[in-house]
């Protein structure tokens, strides 16, 4: 996968703006607050039509203005493919590929691949089971639109059901549950077993980056819930099962507490949990590792590594980490974004974008 080229017109804080990427590394340096991760949000929106900040898409649009636009030409093993997506104020943002309009986001996806690295993106391994599930879902979504459209589903079915467990009318409950739960299984098990054989693929990976990036130093290991396992009528039997069990309780609580919706990972540094013991730079790696195990994921199914954007990811990493990093980055088209270029180790021989106040140096 490869970006070509990047504009952006009353996004954030640019006007009207072209970036030009080059295979390989890309550096994008700038002061704070000149438009670094900005730009490198419009392409993660160019991929998947949603921000990596998790902000409303009305305010990416250049204050005062009633209207944003990014655009990117890139190269795939399919070929050529150009996005569009226009934001406005009052209105949804409408996306164009190759220039016919998509009415789902489902159909942009899987057009330009990306995975995304932040400092954000440490409470991957810090924080809640949220951010661990976002982290599966936006990958395996963009790896699979069937698993993006289950998703979908499931948060209806997930919402109607918790909706009639809050009416506690007790027989309207049981009239209509059963009905519920029978979906609630087909689509949960669904995307239990792709996340099973996603997390299966990413912990090999993950071991393998972070031994790439410490140098061999630690062992990092990834592994799901394994509340459910098998097939997809198996994990769906289990399910059923569990709803079942926890059907009173749930009652009381006025929500479903099993499910897709409630699973996490657990991550590992040297036998000990990285999220409690892990030192800053440890976690960072850790993060890292993850996103470089979904490079090679991407790779696996599609023959070709995503656009890996690393944003702000060398602070808190020493000089050997750093050489590692890029070293690792190497194998595909990569966008570091970062305040002092010389931070990249040979950064002299990358491409190098300085941006300032919004706008490309040139
Ligand atoms: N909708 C918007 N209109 C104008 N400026 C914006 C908008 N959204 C963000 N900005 C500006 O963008 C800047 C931050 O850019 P960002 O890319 O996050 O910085 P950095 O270079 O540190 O990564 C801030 O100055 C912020 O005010
Ligand atoms: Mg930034």
């Amino acid at each position: 996968m490869l970006i070509k080229n990047l504009q952006l017109i009353n996004f954030r804080n640019y006007r009207n703006e072209k970036f030009d990427y080059a295979d390989g590394i890309n550096i994008v340096s700038g002061g704070n607050a000149q438009g670094k991760t900005n730009s490198a949000e419009a392409i993660f929106y160019l991929c998947t039509g949603y921000s990596p900040r998790a902000t409303r898409d009305k305010q990416v649009i250049f204050r005062g203005e009633e209207r944003a636009t990014i655009r990117g030409e890139a190269y795939s093993a399919f070929g050529k493919v150009e996005v569009e997506i226009a934001f406005f104020g009052d209105k949804n943002k409408e996306i164009k590929v190759n220039g016919i309009p998509v009415a789902k986001i489902g159909e942009l996806l899987g057009n330009i691949n990306s995975v995304f690295f932040n400092p954000g993106e440490l409470k991957l391994i810090q924080e809640s089971p949220e951010d661990r599930r976002r982290f599966m879902d936006i990958s395996l979504s963009q790896l699979s639109r069937s698993y993006f459209y289950s998703l979908q589903k499931y948060k209806k079915i997930l919402t109607q059901r918790n909706n009639l467990l809050k009416t506690e009318d007790r027989f309207l409950i049981e009239d209509t549950l059963p009905v519920w739960d029978e979906q609630f299984a087909a689509v949960g098990a669904k995307i239990i077993r792709e996340r099973n054989e996603f997390i299966a693929k990413l912990s090999p990976f993950a071991a393998a980056a972070h031994a790439e990036i410490t140098g061999g130093g630690e062992v990092l290991s990834v592994s799901g819930d394994y509340k459910y396992g098998g097939d997809e009528g198996e994990i769906a039997i289990q399910l059923k099962d569990a709803l079942k069990e926890k059907f009173e309780s749930d009652l009381e609580r006025g929500f479903t507490t099993v499910g897709p919706h409630r699973d996490d990972l657990k991550i590992k540094i040297d036998d000990t949990d990285v999220r409690i013991y892990g030192s800053q730079g440890q976690q960072r790696t850790a993060a890292l590792s993850l996103k470089f195990a979904e490079t090679e994921i991407f790779k696996d199914k599609f023959g070709e590594y995503p656009v890996l954007i690393l944003d702000d990811a060398m602070s808190e990493l020493d000089k050997f980490r750093r050489e590692r990093l890029i070293e690792a980055a190497s194998k595909m088209q990569t966008i570091i974004t970062c305040t002092e270029a010389d931070s990249v180790p040979n950064y002299e021989k990358y491409n190098n974008i300085r941006v300032s106040c919004g706008a490309v140096m040139r």
